[in-house]
């Protein structure tokens, strides 16, 4: 029996019995009036309500507003529907993750009393549900920014509002930046507007408005150029609104954050108002683990059951904050297991996972009472901090850790597993004290508690610019050491931005942005990717490029249960290449598609179906949007695979590293240890060259999907950067 987590007096404490704090939820029905009645009442009594008027005529009267409010107050669902219901135009929302994305603009469409993607919808990457009817529109904020690229002034827009600013994602610190810009530039061109009769033009804002809508249900993305590779003229954001500039007005920001340091918020948009809404927060009762755990997946797990068995089930759902997809995934097996082997009357558990890629049809159990004698354990990445709020809990346990992307030049890019800020482990807390008296178990101590940050650093300040960059250069903005950023990256992160966009050929030596750097910019991809799919025409393997970058948008495509090892990893030896983890993946994509994703199948074989599934969404979407571009997405390389490896190189090959004589590998370009990944095929094996996906840290920097390379290959791949590389000594 694996030893319990000690919190000090939790049994006592939280054996009290204790009301049921759960809300019915309704499911959505065809009667959308009906729903949306009855609905009223709960809109009615949000905090949010009584500051209705209030926020409506400050966005009436400031270009830019700061909303503050506790998570859970209203703040998303409602402030869009007040400016609709105010008769402001077409608005965007925009929020840093796409399940957030997805399941807001459900709800709102139930509370408005329409069909989602009628006059409330969403678009998020790869998935457009929204109509030319969509006054509301819920987005990511990677897909407004890509919007900015083709509608420059947003025009289609009246109100944006940029949601969880506090997170500063990199995307959303980019966007900050962007919509200054476009709203100082909206109301120069607005004032010349007023000096010219608008009948003047009513015809023609008819069709430029038609231009930039999207129809139906696929993706939106730029309509291709007429020749994508051709060198082109890059205007700038002033250059692009030159010509059709009728029926603009101003453009309204409205920035809401869940934490109360709004100030900076405020002073970056010339001392915009801020309003304070006020929220409800019953007490929760926070216990901290005696003992540091040395694996908080094992903690939380034990905590759960803890709590789970110990407390009575009426007692509130259970949410479990963890730092990623494979996190959820190991725990919710852990739970399952445990689960069955309850003794008699120990009441059904039901574990929930909620990540950004979890597919939309399994997000809705979530929210979704659990019926009855089962308890509901929810297991969530920060996602349920502050951008979602599920109903129900009255119990929060933190592991304290959440993912975050890093970037070091000498290793490349990657995704670390770290504590999280003060701030983030108050909002997890608050989670449990939304609808009565909570209890919050934080799996450390309090001496660790007191040892975190105060509040995470903006992402900008520590990722990889390549993407933003890419996509600032392609927006018009020439020079982007001078853009207004609100929180200023290092200027070294920038130049190496700028550097590695200029080995991948995306920008000039003067650093303007060539035709394949435009071309990059239309992929929702990082550009190495991007650069990948683009070598992959000439070199004739564009279907394998892209089912290649499909498999790899997802964290993990096995399961390797822990008591399964061995086995595990002869069901998968069919799929294994000598090659490495690229096409060993390529090998699984064809043998999935063989049975035809069959559940047995993937059981037999560990393969993990719910991201497979994923996999095959992007990969249609990738093939649509390569079509448009006009490239001929059946290009196929049959079994020459070498040339497909020689395409991966030619965007990753800043991810190299060489075997030394004593059996390390170091990174080519900064001679850092760089250590393969056990769960991959060239885990234990040597070659003089490999290439990896990304690194990961588990207990040291591990690098994952990793392929052997013929080193020579790695000088073809950036003459640039290594073409007088030394490769043999
Ligand atoms: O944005 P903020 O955190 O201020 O709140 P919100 O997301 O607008 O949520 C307001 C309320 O709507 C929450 O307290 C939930 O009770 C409810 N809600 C819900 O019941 N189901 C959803 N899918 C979303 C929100
Ligand atoms: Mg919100």
């Amino acid at each position: 029996m694996p030893p319990k987590v000690v919190f000090p007096d939790t049994a006592d404490t939280v054996a009290k019995p204790a009301t049921n704090g759960k809300t019915k939820h309704h499911k959505p029905k065809q009667d959308h009036r009906a729903l949306a009645h009855r609905l009223r009442g709960q809109r009615e009594s949000l905090p949010i309500f009584t500051a209705r008027n209030a926020i409506i005529q400050q966005v009436r009267q400031h270009p830019t507003v700061i909303v503050v409010g506790e998570t859970g107050s209203g703040k998303t669902t409602q402030i869009p529907q007040y400016l609709l219901e105010s008769g402001f135009g077409t608005t965007a929302i925009t929020q840093p993750r796409r399940v957030a994305a997805t399941s807001i603009a459900k709800r709102v469409a139930e509370e408005v009393g329409t069909p989602l993607g009628g006059r409330v919808g969403y678009t998020i990457r790869f998935e457009d549900c929204s109509s030319d009817k969509t006054q509301l529109r819920f987005c990511t904020d990677g897909l407004l920014l890509r919007e900015i690229l083709s509608d420059p002034l947003l025009r289609r827009y009246e109100v944006v509002i940029l949601d969880e600013a506090h997170e500063r994602t990199l995307r959303t610190d980019i966007l900050l930046g962007m919509l200054k810009d476009i709203q100082r530039e909206r109301k120069r061109v607005a004032e010349l507007n007023q000096q010219v009769p608008d009948a003047y033009f009513e015809e023609e804002e008819e069709v430029s408005y038609r231009d930039h809508r999207s129809h139906g249900t696929h993706v939106t993305f730029d309509e291709p150029e007429e020749e994508p590779m051709q060198p082109e003229a890059v205007p700038s954001v002033i250059d692009n609104v030159h010509g059709d500039v009728t029926g603009i007005g101003e453009l309204k920001i409205i920035v809401m954050s869940a934490t109360l340091d709004a100030e900076r918020f405020s002073a970056y948009f010339d001392s915009a108002p801020i309003l304070y809404v006020a929220g409800r927060q019953f007490p929760v009762t926070t216990y901290y683990t005696t003992t540091p755990q040395a694996d908080y997946l094992d903690a939380a797990h034990l905590t759960a059951l803890q709590i789970h068995t110990e407390t009575p089930s009426t007692s509130g759902d259970i949410l479990v904050f963890l730092s990623g997809q494979e996190d959820i995934e190991s725990v919710e097996k852990l739970l399952r297991d445990s689960a069955a082997s309850f003794p008699p009357g120990v009441p059904a558990l039901l574990p929930c996972p909620i990540f950004a890629a979890l597919p939309q049809s399994q997000q809705s159990q979530v929210f979704d009472p659990a019926p009855e004698f089962t308890r509901k354990i929810i297991l969530a990445t920060n996602i349920a901090e502050t951008s979602l709020t599920i109903p129900g809990i009255r119990h929060v346990v933190d592991s304290g850790v959440h993912k975050v992307r890093g970037f070091d030049p000498r290793v490349g890019e990657s995704l670390l597993v770290e504590p999280i800020s003060k701030s983030s482990a108050r909002q997890r807390t608050g989670r449990a004290g939304r609808e009565a008296a909570g209890f919050c178990y934080r799996l450390y101590t309090e001496s660790d508690y007191a040892q975190l940050a105060e509040d995470s650093i903006p992402e900008i300040k520590r990722c990889q610019l390549s993407m933003v960059v890419l996509q600032l250069k392609a927006a018009g903005v020439t020079d982007v050491m001078q853009f207004d950023f609100m929180d200023r990256p290092s200027k070294k992160a920038l130049k190496h931005a700028l550097l590695e966009l200029y080995a991948l050929d995306a920008l000039d030596d003067r650093g303007e942005l060539t035709a394949l750097g435009r071309w990059m910019s239309e992929f929702p991809l990082e550009p190495s990717y991007s650069k990948v799919i683009y070598a992959s025409q000439k070199a004739g393997c564009t279907r394998e490029a892209i089912d290649i970058v499909s498999l790899l948008s997802v964290d993990s495509l096995f399961y390797v249960p822990a008591d399964k090892r061995e086995e595990s990893n002869a069901a998968q030896a069919v799929f294994r290449s000598t090659e490495g983890d690229h096409l060993t993946f390529l090998n699984l994509l064809r043998a999935y598609n063989k049975v035809n994703g069959d559940r047995e199948w993937c059981q037999e074989h560990f393969v993990n179906r719910r991201n497979m599934k994923h996999v095959l969404d992007v990969r249609l979407q990738l093939n649509r949007l390569c079509a448009r571009l006009e490239l001929d997405t059946e290009r196929s390389c049959g079994t020459d695979l070498d040339a497909v490896l020689k395409c991966f190189l030619s965007g990753f090959f800043h991810n190299c590293a060489l075997l030394q004589p004593d059996g390390t590998y170091r990174s080519l370009n900064g001679s850092q240890a760089v250590h393969v990944h056990p769960g991959s095929s060239m885990f234990a094996k040597k070659t003089p060259a490999i290439f990896y996906d990304q690194l990961v840290f588990t207990n040291k920097l591990h690098a994952r999907a990793v392929s052997a390379v013929d080193p020579m290959w790695i000088a073809q791949a950036s003459p640039k950067l290594y073409g007088r590389l030394n490769t043999t000594a």
